[in-house]
């Protein structure tokens, strides 16, 4: 996501700020920009794409003076273009504002303004945070960073100057990070330690709700309604590549560890207090939504067993019938179309090939594309007729965790969302489905404690030839996923099956110690998959077994359990998902394998 630095002391912020800002590259980002006090004005560069582009409009035009905030930032509400870069001015250029986060409100605070006389210059949520600094300014930044962040909804983090007090930054930490790096008569604030590590190791962690008033000399420490904090220093002992990932040894636990909040951001503002489902960024007719008849579900990888587990759940909510196919096959196939047949595509990256070339054959026999991804401005959000946005934030490891996760949160808002304006299916199925939405964060977060006995399973097993997933059901597609982690990082040769087939011939490759991992969180077809795990017991596999908390059968029939914290089956995938991350992830750690970039994998696949 975006990242941000601010610089207060002697030296000439824009070194500060374009070091920082390389620092932060890791987390992804489409432009970057900085803002400089010069001593009468604030002047600001912003350039879409790369920092070097950035750093190359301002050689020979730099931007002197010592104080200062900088930028890269991560398409939420805009496309990426240079004015929708970072930092966004007030009308009148005295206030900029570096934000990180989404201003949930911001539509009708940009009205207000607008009405008020505010002239806005880009597309983003943020800007409204500068127009209301000045509307609201009183002569004390801190005093208005109070007010301003009293009208504001939603997941920040900002940063603000003013060239009526040039000698202050003034930063808040509302659910997005940021840290205040302590100097000697200088100080920096970023959304991350890396960025400071050039310059200091000590810091403050900004808590939830708190404000940081930032001086060269000193940072005072607040919370929202004015209440002063006294902060304990820390002294950051990582090297930078360490501080990166956040303190995790790889960027694919730091991102497994991420899914409680992706999930929770994706679902932000999609939920309603009536319980409904809410895609404002869907903009169809009622007509449109009734008339279709058939849906394709196409995508690769990780992000086709996503399709898997949606047209289970549409087909269920909608009654529609729903295909679903992986890109490179699609895309020759000359499916079939009828006049309403809409055609979902799913992409983390929105750059994968296949998946954007069958999109664009979509497109040209006339179908309506909606497209899920992670990547705002990418090809495939530019190019489909609507688009869903999975908040996970930048995905760096080439195995996909936090972007399938929220790609199932996006199906799931979706299927509620098409029942409900179609008249709903199976109206019982919608509320369990969106009760459990609600409830996921949380449970994605307590099924990560797994991560003790998942690495010591692993530790077991990762010498093994292969291994075997069993399901039936959604934990037939969650097993799919879970061979398909197991094989692209650990190199351990994984198949899945749905329990039921496996007598129908691969069977025969079931001998003693192979480890069948078996799930069994369908409730309505869990005797079938009891019976199946028995007869892989038969041939002296050695069973983990996967199922919800209070099952007291279970262990009478594996050799080990792992017990999940329950959720409706439906939503079961989403939990599964996390033990057979850490599994994988544990694996391939104990084969000393390179874990965020596994042998002959890429992260965005472009080539066909
Ligand atoms: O960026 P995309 O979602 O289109 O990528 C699709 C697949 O290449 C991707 O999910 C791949 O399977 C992952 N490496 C699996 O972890």
């Amino acid at each position: 996501m975006c990242g941000i630095v601010g610089y207060i002391g002697e030296r000439q912020a824009q070194q500060v700020l374009l070091h920082g800002l390389e620092k932060l590259e890791y987390r992804g980002y489409d432009s970057a920009g900085i803002a400089v006090f010069d001593g009468q004005a604030i002047r600001v560069k912003k350039k879409l794409g790369r920092l070097a582009n950035l750093e190359n409009t301002l050689n020979g035009h730099g931007l002197p003076g010592v104080l200062g905030i900088g930028h890269t930032r991560w398409a939420t509400h805009g496309r990426p273009s240079d004015a929708n870069a970072h930092p966004h001015g007030d009308c009148t250029g005295r206030f900029v504002v570096a934000h990180n986060g989404i201003i949930e409100n911001y539509l009708r605070l940009r009205q207000e303004l607008i009405q008020a006389g505010h002239q806005f210059r880009s597309e983003t949520d943020t800007e409204v945070v500068a127009h209301l600094v000045e509307s609201l300014y009183d002569g004390d930044l801190l005093r208005t960073v109070f007010k301003v962040a009293a009208k504001l909804r939603g997941a920040y983090a900002l940063v603000v100057m003013s060239a009526e007090e040039p000698g202050r930054l003034v930063a808040v930490r509302k659910h997005s990070p940021l840290v205040v790096g302590l100097g000697d008569e200088e100080n920096f604030v970023a959304s991350d330690i890396p960025a400071l590590l050039n310059y200091t190791r000590n810091v403050y962690v900004l808590e939830e709700g708190e404000v940081a008033d930032i001086t060269a000399k000193a940072v005072h420490c607040y919370r929202l309604d004015g209440t002063p904090v006294s902060k304990e220093v820390l002294t950051v002992t990582w090297d930078v590549d360490a501080a990166e990932k956040g303190g995790y040894e790889h960027f694919m636990l730091k991102e497994i560890y991420e899914q409680p909040k992706a999930v929770a951001d994706t679902l932000t503002g999609r939920l309603s207090d009536d319980n409904r489902a809410v895609l404002p960024e869907l903009h169809w007719t009622l007509g449109m939504a009734r008339g279709i008849d058939r849906i394709h579900i196409v995508a690769c990888g990780t992000a086709y067993h996503a399709g898997m587990v949606g047209r289970q759940i549409l087909e269920r909510l909608t009654r529609i019938p729903v295909e679903v196919e992986v890109a490179s096959e699609y895309r020759y196939r000359d499916p079939i179309y009828t006049d309403h047949t809409l055609v979902l595509v799913i992409s983390q990256s929105g750059e994968t090939a296949d998946t954007l070339a069958a999109l664009r054959e979509a497109r040209a026999r006339g179908a309506r594309v909606v497209a899920v991804t992670n990547v705002v401005g990418s090809s495939v959000a530019r190019e489909a007729d609507d688009v869903i946005i999975t908040w996970a934030g930048p995905e760096i490891a080439v195995a996909s965790t936090k972007a399938y996760t929220t790609q199932l949160v996006a199906l799931y808002l979706f299927a509620c969302y098409l029942a409900q304006i179609r008249g709903a299916a199976d109206p019982a199925t919608i509320e369990e489905v969106l009760a459990g939405l609600r409830d996921l964060p949380d449970a994605v977060s307590k099924v990560l404690d797994t991560a003790p006995a998942m690495k010591a399973f692993a530790q077991q097993f990762a010498w093994k030839e292969s291994a075997f997933f069993i399901g039936r059901g959604l934990d037939y597609v969650a097993a799919l996923e879970g061979a398909l982690k197991l094989k692209e990082i650990s190199y351990i040769h994984a198949e899945a099956y749905a329990a039921g087939e496996l007598k129908h011939g691969t069977l025969a490759l079931i001998a003693e110690g192979v480890p069948v991992i078996a799930l069994a969180t369908q409730d309505h077809l869990y005797e079938k998959t009891v019976s199946n795990i028995k007869e892989v017991k038969a041939r002296d596999a050695h069973v983990l077994a996967l199922t919800w908390t209070g099952d007291e059968e279970m262990a009478s029939v594996a050799d080990e359990v792992l017990y999940l914290p329950r959720v409706s089956p439906w939503l079961a995938p989403a939990v599964v998902a996390v033990p057979l991350q850490l599994l994988a992830y544990f694996a391939a750690v104990e084969r000393g394998n390179d874990v965020d970039k596994p042998r002959n994998l890429a992260k965005s696949v472009t080539v066909e």
